[in-house]
């Protein structure tokens, strides 16, 4: 049996923290930390993620400013409410919650948000400053990873790294993580020839395709180290990763179960993010 990375006891660590922070700054400032949480629309599991992100503000207190608005939003409201939070002075970080309804132009009011209150690190200023290995701030998901990785004493550099999934949000950052730590990375995608054999070469295999189980024993190297970002359902409806976790586990040096694994960890880094968006501010 592999050893278990336990992310629901990290998140439960760096909240701790966190909340303590959150208190210096508001002892040496005078005033809140304040994040605002935009949704728009009726997405169910939009409305769980939000309700969330708020419960957590709340447990370390970050002040949040929750917007719920109307599937039938215009461009111009929403733009204007994303322009009044960008000149509030209380207000450290902005995000917007996505998907947005299909009529709302996404990239569009994303780029409203500036680098500096964009505590989900989607816009380009900081996915480009990731690139280059310089100050930023890095997208939830794949920095509680790296988060996780540090506090197993994992230490990437030298390692063969492979990310299974390419998505803005989790595969292309997370790749240019384990980069800047000195991994030698490779990004595997739908499209991917001999993905199996691959996967199996990596002595650290991050997994964010959304396809539940998909990687199964053989695509895993003995003592490989073995992260699942999925949030799947099963033939039984069963929440599940997108690791095979029975098939896996006694392979694997260590693993993430789902849940209890990434999913803890990518609110806390929202958290993490918002208050050094304040504190740098
Ligand atoms: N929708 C799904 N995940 C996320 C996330 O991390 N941030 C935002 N803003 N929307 C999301």
């Amino acid at each position: 049996m592999s050893i278990l990375i336990d992310g629901k006891a990290l998140a439960v660590k760096m909240r701790g923290e966190l909340k303590e922070r959150v208190a210096a700054y508001r002892a040496e400032r005078g005033k809140d930390i304040g994040l605002a949480v935009v949704l728009v629309g009726e997405d169910p599991a939009s409305q769980v993620y939000v309700r969330n992100k708020i419960k957590a503000c709340e447990e370390v207190g970050i002040r949040s400013y929750s917007y719920k608005l109307p599937e039938n939003t215009s461009e111009e409201q929403l733009s204007s409410l994303i322009e009044e939070l960008v000149a509030a002075e209380n207000v450290h970080g902005i995000l917007v919650q996505l998907p947005l309804p299909k009529h709302l132009n996404e990239r569009k009011i994303l780029r409203l948000i500036p680098p500096s209150k964009d505590v989900d690190g989607f816009c380009a200023e900081n996915i480009g400053n990731l690139a280059m290995n310089r100050e930023t701030i890095v997208s939830c998901t794949p920095y509680g990873v790296m988060k996780m990785l540090e506090e197993y004493k994992i230490d990437p550099k030298g390692k063969r790294a492979v990310v299974l999934g390419r998505s803005n949000i989790v595969g292309k950052p997370m790749a240019m993580l384990l980069l800047n730590a000195d991994a030698t990375v490779t990004v595997c995608h739908s499209k991917t020839h001999d993905l199996k054999e691959i996967c199996a070469q990596a002595d650290i295999l991050v997994v964010a395709i959304g396809r539940a189980k998909f990687v199964g024993a053989d695509m895993v190297k003995e003592g490989a180290v073995v992260i699942d970002v999925g949030m799947d359902r099963d033939e039984n409806g069963k929440l599940c990763g997108d690791v095979d976790f029975a098939a896996v586990k006694d392979k694997a040096s260590y693993i993430t179960p789902v849940p209890g694994g990434v999913g803890p960890m990518t609110i806390t880094m929202l958290l993490y993010n918002t208050v050094l968006a304040a504190s740098r501010s």
